[in-house]
C-alpha cells in the first residue's frame, strides 16, 4: 500500500502500551514506522535477547524466477539488518497463480534459499496460497542485543547521513516492465538488488550509528522522514551527492515513473522543502520506490569519513548524502 493509505490503517495508538508484561517487552513497536518490531525475550543473559520480526512480500521485477527469489529474500532480510540484527530464521510467504509453472515456483524458492544460506538464516517453512497475481517474500526473525538496536529515530544534529546502495530501482524495474531495456542492459543494477545488506551492516556496527533504516517502497524521502518522527531533528539531503543506478537518471529524464513514486510524492510532498534548482529527474529519484535498497544511517560527523572508506574498500557503493540538523521549519530538505 502507498504510505498515505497505510497511515490510515496503522494508527500510532495501535501499539499503545497497556502495561501488561507482554506489552512491556515490546522494545520497538509501530510508533515510528520502524523497519521491524523488536520483542525482549528474557533469558539467562542479564539483558535478555531482542527478537527482531518482519515480513515483506513483493511482485516480480524481473522475469527470471531464481533471481526474483533472491531479490525478494534480500529485500525481506534487509529489515533485520536495518535494526542492527542478525537474521536467524525465515518462513516463505507465497501467493502463486495457478498458471505459474512448477519449475518457476521451485526456482523462486531456490533463489530465496540461496540468500538465506548467505545470510546464515534457516528456512523453517512457509505458507502458500493461490492468487491471481504472483507475490513472494519472507517473514524473517532475527536477534539483536537489546542495547545495540538501531532504531530509525535517534539521529542527532550534526550527524552525517550515509546511504549504502544507489537509488533508482523503481525506475529500472519500470523500464524493464515496459521493455525499454533488457535485463542484460541493467545487469549490474539487478545484481545489486540481490546483494544482501549484511556486509554493510556488519561494517557499520563498528561505528556509533545513532539511527538506521533501509530505503524501500516509500523511497528516500519517505524513509528519511521516518528518521525525523522523533520531532526534534530535520534532515538535509544533498541531491548532488546521491548515488544512482546506471541509466536510472536517464530514465527519469525521459519521463519514466511508476505508481509507487506518485503515491510517495502525494503522501510526502508537504513535509519536504525542495530546492528550486533541483531538476525533475532529481526529484523523481528521491521519490522513487526502492526494492532491496541500501541502508540509510546517521552517525557522528567524526566517524563519517572513516565509515565511508571502510564501506567503499569492501566494494559497497556507499556515499555521504546529507546531514542532520536541529528541527527546522520542514522535517526534510532536499538541496
Ligand atoms: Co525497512
Ligand atoms: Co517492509
Amino acid at each position: 500500500m502507498g504510505p498515505g493509505d497505510l497511515q490510515k490503517l496503522v494508527m500510532p495508538e495501535g501499539s499503545a502500551r497497556l502495561g501488561s508484561a507482554a506489552e512491556q517487552a515490546v522494545l520497538v513497536g509501530t510508533e515510528t514506522g520502524d523497519d521491524a518490531g523488536v520483542y525482549l525475550v528474557r533469558d539467562e543473559s542479564a539483558e535478555g535477547t531482542g527478537l527482531v520480526q518482519t515480513v515483506d512480500i513483493i511482485t516480480p521485477l524481473v522475469d527470471d524466477p531464481e533471481l526474483f527469489g533472491q531479490i525478494a529474500a534480500a529485500n525481506a532480510l534487509s529489515d533485520v539488518y536495518a535494526m542492527g540484527g542478525r537474521p536467524v530464521s525465515a518462513l516463505n510467504v507465497c501467493v502463486f497463480p495457478n498458471e505459474l509453472p512448477t519449475v518457476a515456483a521451485r526456482a523462486i524458492l531456490a533463489g530465496a534459499q540461496r540468500k538465506l544460506h548467505e545470510a546464515g538464516a534457516a528456512l523453517l517453512g512457509g505458507h502458500t496460497v493461490r492468487g491471481p497475481e504472483l507475490l513472494f517474500g519472507l517473514s524473517v526473525t532475527g536477534v539483536v542485543h537489546p542495547s545495540r538496536i538501531w532504531r530509525n529515530v535517534g539521529a542527532k544534529p550534526g550527524d552525517r547521513l550515509i546511504l549504502t546502495k544507489p537509488l533508482g530501482a523503481g525506475l529500472i524495474a519500470t523500464a524493464l516492465r515496459t521493455s525499454l531495456v533488457t535485463i542484460e542492459d541493467v545487469a549490474s543494477s539487478i545484481a545489486q538488488l540481490a546483494t544482501l545488506n549484511r556486509r554493510a551492516a556488519e561494517l557499520l556496527s563498528a561505528y556509533p550509528v545513532s539511527a538506521a533504516t533501509d530505503v524501500t517502497g516509500f523511497g528516500l524521502v519517505g524513509h528519511s522522514l521516518g528518521m525525523t518522527r522523533c520531532g526534534t531533528v530535520s534532515l538535509r539531503i544533498d541531491c548532488g551527492s546521491l548515488p544512482s543506478y546506471d541509466r536510472a537518471l536517464g530514465f527519469a529524464e525521459a519521463g519514466i515513473t511508476c505508481g509507487g513514486a506518485k503515491n510517495n510524492r502525494a503522501a510526502f510532498l508537504n513535509d519536504i522543502a525542495l530546492h528550486p534548482s533541483l531538476s525533475a529527474a532529481q526529484i523523481e529519484l528521491i521519490f522513487d520506490p526502492q526494492t532491496s535498497g541500501g541502508l540509510l544511517v546517521a552517525l557522528p560527523a567524526s566517524s563519517a569519513a572513516s565509515a565511508i572508506s571502510t564501506l567503499t574498500d569492501a566494494g559497497i557503493a556507499a556515499a555521504q548524502i546529507g546531514e542532520v540538523t536541529a528541527r527546522d521549519r520542514y522535517p526534510l530538505y532536499a538541496d
